[in-house]
């Protein structure tokens, strides 16, 4: 009877997935709750592992602890490069059997399976594709400045001043490296996306040390003084609510804000206005969450994992998931109908980027380098912004020196 029930437990308690994710804000809660629900509908237990901290950088630290200890979770939320770093460890489990069985190499875009795939084999399942170089404006904000929404980058300097002139915070920002990292994303896409993809992904250094990213720095750093005094160390989603509550004008941040706006029950085009940032349509930033499944003992636990992963693919989940999210659908044969205006135009501006060439990983989120250089990027961009450089020639002579010594 006891060893009955032992086994029957055991059993349970393999069937259940330990999922390591840093989704602990208002709408990113949300979101996951569709996931929690999608699975026990189908009998997978969760067992909840949160580190919160927006970007998810002490996440991967939490994670880091967690395999060192010989204790890794089932199921992790990841990004790009770290999926790589991770696969090439030798950590992550295999998707093989389901993908090939759900013809996943068929729906998933290629610039996702550049992350989802490491030799050759599945290891990961992507449930969103957001991007970075989105700006969320307050509609009243705006409307007081005249109502149009900046297309440029003087426009957008112009409508900062109408709105500090309004007696409001312009920008609502949160001053933690990442934040400011997802900001710097837009303003350099701004100057031209070859010039991004040569600083960020190819990281040349005259793109780096150059003349482009010294206008970028000193555009950054003129974003500075839309901010208020207690912008330092403040979370993202509280820079959000700043904008939700009438209190700022704009937030420069990626799709994952609109589900902080969607969880206050606003509204896009009534309560908020969704652009790209200015001088950077056409052109797209990426990031997507994936789930990277880790090595683990048991047919019950390898199955779980392989549940858990076709369950995030599915089209129906995809769709009702990201609805939430703020995100776009991981697969290019999900349907937009349920999706309000911004996540219709997340969608269409994938998929021309995609076709264009223009579709980039983001800095800010690991997906145009390895978490070394990602930090020391980091690290010369928040310093520029906290006005630790003359000018932002000397900002880009270091970030140059600064990518230089990480690679
Ligand atoms: C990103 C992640 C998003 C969102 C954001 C803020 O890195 O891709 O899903 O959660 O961090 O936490």
């Amino acid at each position: 009877m006891v060893a009955a029930l032992l086994s029957s437990t055991a059993i349970a308690q393999a069937e259940d997935v330990e999922v390591l994710h840093w989704w602990t804000s208002g709408g990113e809660a949300a979101a996951l709750n569709v996931l929690k629900e999608d699975l026990k509908s189908k009998s997978i237990g969760w067992i909840d592992m949160p580190v919160a901290g927006g970007g998810g950088e002490a996440a991967m630290t939490t994670l880091r602890a967690r395999v060192t200890a010989g204790n890794p979770p089932t199921a992790v939320q990841m990004l790009g490069y770290d999926i790589q770093d991770w696969a090439a460890e030798g950590a992550l489990g295999n998707l093989d059997a389901v993908a090939s069985a759900e013809g996943w190499d068929g729906v998933v875009p290629t610039a996702l399976q550049a992350f989802s795939k490491y030799d050759g084999h599945w290891i990961a399942a992507p449930v969103n594709v957001h991007s970075t170089n989105w700006v969320w404006i307050s509609k009243p904000a705006l409307d007081a400045t005249g109502g149009k929404a900046p297309e440029s980058w003087d426009e957008l300097v112009a409508v900062l001043d109408k709105m500090q002139a309004n007696g409001i915070t312009a920008l609502a920002h949160g001053g933690q490296a990442w934040q400011e990292a997802t900001v710097f994303d837009g303003v350099a896409l701004s100057l031209g996306a070859d010039f991004y993809k040569a600083a960020f992904v190819d990281l040349d250094p005259a793109a780096l040390g150059g003349e482009k990213m010294a206008e970028a720095f000193n555009r950054l750093i003129k974003l500075r003084s839309y901010v208020d005094a207690n912008f330092s160390g403040r979370d993202w989603n509280l820079a959000s609510a700043m904008v939700i509550n009438g209190e700022a004008g704009m937030q420069m941040m990626g799709d994952w804000a609109k589900g902080e706006f969607l969880k206050a029950g606003k509204k896009p085009g009534v309560d908020f206005v969704c652009i790209r940032f200015p001088g950077t349509q056409g052109a797209v930033t990426f990031n997507s969450d994936q789930f990277a499944m880790f090595g683990v003992e048991g047919e019950a636990k390898q199955s779980a994992q392989a549940a858990m992963a076709s369950s995030i693919m599915a089209p129906t989940f995809q769709s009702a998931f990201n609805v939430v999210k703020g995100s776009v659908p991981a697969r290019t044969d999900v349907p937009n109908a349920d999706f309000d205006d911004c996540g219709k135009k997340g969608m269409a501006d994938l998929a021309e980027a995609n076709g264009a060439g223009t579709l980039l990983g983001s800095m800010a989120h690991g997906h145009a380098n390895r978490a070394a250089v990602k930090n020391a990027i980091y690290d010369v961009v928040t310093a520029a912004f906290n006005g630790q450089y003359g000018d932002g020639a000397a900002a880009a002579k270091a970030l140059a020196d600064a990518v230089e010594a990480a690679k």
